[in-house]
């Protein structure tokens, strides 16, 4: 259980676009203790971010991860259009869309209003922070702050430096973090799509291109994704993994199955004519499945308690599970 509370003479955290991810951010703010000041870059945000944060609260206070009422953390919450609002952050996140022109028109207003020391960072996806800092007053206050859907429950957070950014910068956040709740990574050089897009999309793929020469279906490859590595990647990694279960297989096999894996350049055929069609997923009830309404909103509810259970599931393995028994059982410390 979260009993943190508001500290009301801390600076206030920035959060600048209100979208999926910026009202959960948001979220994950407040319940970390943050007053936030939270910018609507399009008029809009203005009417749907606050009773997208006060259900995302009211959902963790009914699911235990707080024990105050949505009420206290959104007295805490100022949602403007003013960027002038943010003149006394010492940390402000971008979470608008994912488009360099956007996000760099969006960084020249925060700039202009937030003192020389603070931390502007990005959630973006996939852009190099490199190129996002490129023409900024002070590029070495720029960070990569890529979280994960939704950001109040998830453990996720990959903290990146672009050539220009100042390291000390990173390895602060990185050590703050632990106090959203995350357990962060740190991604030292740029490079695109960072650490994790980089995993998944090999995933991704390898798996269209199972489907798009007949060797599986789209069911099929969700199946055994589901049951193999969804089965063991909440307590552990890839090379946790390997030693867990026989390094010298590993090595063996990828002598073989290295040279026939999928290496295409170009988005396959299969995701770009659902996207010409208008296909969102579950979003509009048409993606790789078809769905009715009533089936898209179900799937919606569902990853929604799902991320909470998997969420009480996690927290009892967290990546030092065997040092923290070790030290339980009162043991001598070995190589773990
Ligand atoms: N959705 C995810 O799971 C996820 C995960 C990690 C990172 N991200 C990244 O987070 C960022 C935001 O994604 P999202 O899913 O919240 O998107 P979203 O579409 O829900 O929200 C986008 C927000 O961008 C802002 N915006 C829209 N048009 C704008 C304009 N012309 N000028 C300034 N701001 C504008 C608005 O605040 C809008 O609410 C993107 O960079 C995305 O790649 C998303």
């Amino acid at each position: 259980m979260n009993n943190k509370e508001i500290n009301p003479g801390a600076a206030p955290a920035g959060i600048v676009g209100l979208g999926l991810m910026g009202c959960s951010i948001t979220t994950c703010l407040l319940m970390a203790g943050h007053p936030v000041v939270a910018v609507a870059p399009i008029p809009a945000d203005v009417d749907t971010a606050e009773p997208r944060v006060r259900e995302h609260l009211k959902k963790c206070f009914e699911e235990g991860l707080t024990d105050r009422e949505p009420d206290y953390w959104l007295a805490h919450l100022t949602i403007t259009e003013d960027y002038g609002a943010l003149r006394e952050c010492k940390l402000v996140i971008e979470c608008t869309l994912e488009d360099q022109a956007i996000k760099k028109a969006v960084y020249e207003k925060i700039e202009a209003v937030v003192p020389e020391d603070t931390i502007i960072a990005s959630n973006t996806s996939a852009i190099p922070i490199s190129l996002l800092q490129r023409g900024a007053k002070v590029p070495s206050r720029f960070l990569g702050l890529h979280w994960a859907e939704p950001s109040h429950t998830t453990r996720f957070l990959e903290i990146i430096c672009g050539d220009s950014s100042d390291v000390q910068k990173a390895e602060w956040l990185y050590e703050f973090s632990h106090v959203w709740g995350k357990e962060p990574t740190l991604v030292r050089k740029d490079i695109r799509g960072f650490i994790t897009n980089r995993l998944m999309y090999a995933m991704y793929r390898e798996a269209f291109s199972l489907v798009e020469n007949g060797y599986a279906t789209v069911e099929d490859v969700d199946r055994a994704c589901r049951n193999n590595a969804g089965y063991w990647m909440t307590l552990v990694g890839i090379f946790r993994w390997m030693d867990l279960t026989g390094v010298p297989a590993y090595h063996t096999v990828m002598k073989d199955l290295f040279p026939t894996l999928n290496n295409q350049t170009t988005v396959p055929k299969l995701i770009d004519d659902i996207v010409k069609a208008g296909g969102k997923g579950v979003q509009n009830a048409k993606g790789f499945y078809s769905y009715t309404p009533e089936e898209a909103k179900l799937w919606k509810e569902t990853f929604e308690a799902f991320s909470y259970e998997i969420r009480r599931l996690a927290l009892k393995y967290p990546a030092d599970v065997v040092k923290k028994k070790l030290a339980a059982a009162d043991k001598p410390k070995k190589d773990i």
